[in-house]
């Protein structure tokens, strides 16, 4: 499963990014706005620090503008993938864009049929939101796995790219379902390596080292 990152803040990518667990970033509009930078410039030194993809969302809402943002915002890096809404329009932009050779990423999707018409469109990446259905007592990780099946029916390659997760639950349950990419927030990603019994198991082995006199250099 790749890791992506979801956020646009340098300083907690370029951490998680020296254990090189970073196969790509996230980021949209909100994420742009929580980081108080210039769009353009902070996804320039998103795709300098990371080497896979780096999405980056247009805000346009009609095909035409879509696809003029979407070409001005592949001409960051090559390793931008250009994010777009799963709206009819959104679908288009991605025919056109995906057809030039650009990296798609289609977001905000909620269901199955949407999955299946990004896919056709030629997504390179399909974002459906699991946190997002949970909020409102829907069943996002159903959504995954109904995808997982639809995409493998047909040979589909566009990647599954596991979104608005908030639990490390989601992390794993993701994984076993077959996501290929999760994105997630960096707090999440530093949770995956916590477990009660890791700490207490090491507080008992460290209170031994100390009574042997254990030195190792
Ligand atoms: O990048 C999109 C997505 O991961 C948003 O997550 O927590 O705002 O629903 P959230």
């Amino acid at each position: 499963m790749k890791f992506f990152v979801d956020t646009a803040e340098i300083d907690a990518i370029a951490e998680l990014n020296e254990l090189g667990i970073v196969d790509g970033v996230t980021t949209n509009p909100s994420l742009i706005k929580k980081s108080g930078r210039d769009i353009l410039e902070v996804t320039r030194e998103i795709a300098d620090l990371v080497d896979g993809p780096v999405s980056a969302e247009v805000v346009a809402t009609e095909a035409d503008a879509m696809i003029a943002e979407g070409r001005k915002l592949a001409t960051i890096a090559e390793n931008i993938a250009i994010k777009l809404p799963l709206t009819w329009d959104g679908l288009k932009a991605c025919k056109t864009l995906s057809s030039e050779g650009h990296m798609i990423n289609v977001t905000l999707c909620f269901s199955a049929n949407q999955a299946l018409l990004a896919a056709k469109a030629g997504a390179t990446f399909i974002s459906p939101f699991i946190g997002r259905l949970d909020d409102i007592n829907l069943d996002g990780m159903q959504l995954i796995a109904d995808i997982r099946q639809i995409y493998d029916n047909y040979g589909f390659e566009t990647e599954i790219l596991a979104a608005s997760i908030r639990t490390v639950n989601h992390v794993s349950e993701a994984a076993r379902i077959g996501a290929d990419v999760m994105t997630a927030p960096p707090e999440v990603i530093r949770k995956l390596a916590q477990h009660p019994l890791t700490d207490k198991g090491l507080d008992q082995f460290l209170k031994d080292a100390e009574a042997a006199g254990i030195r190792i250099v």
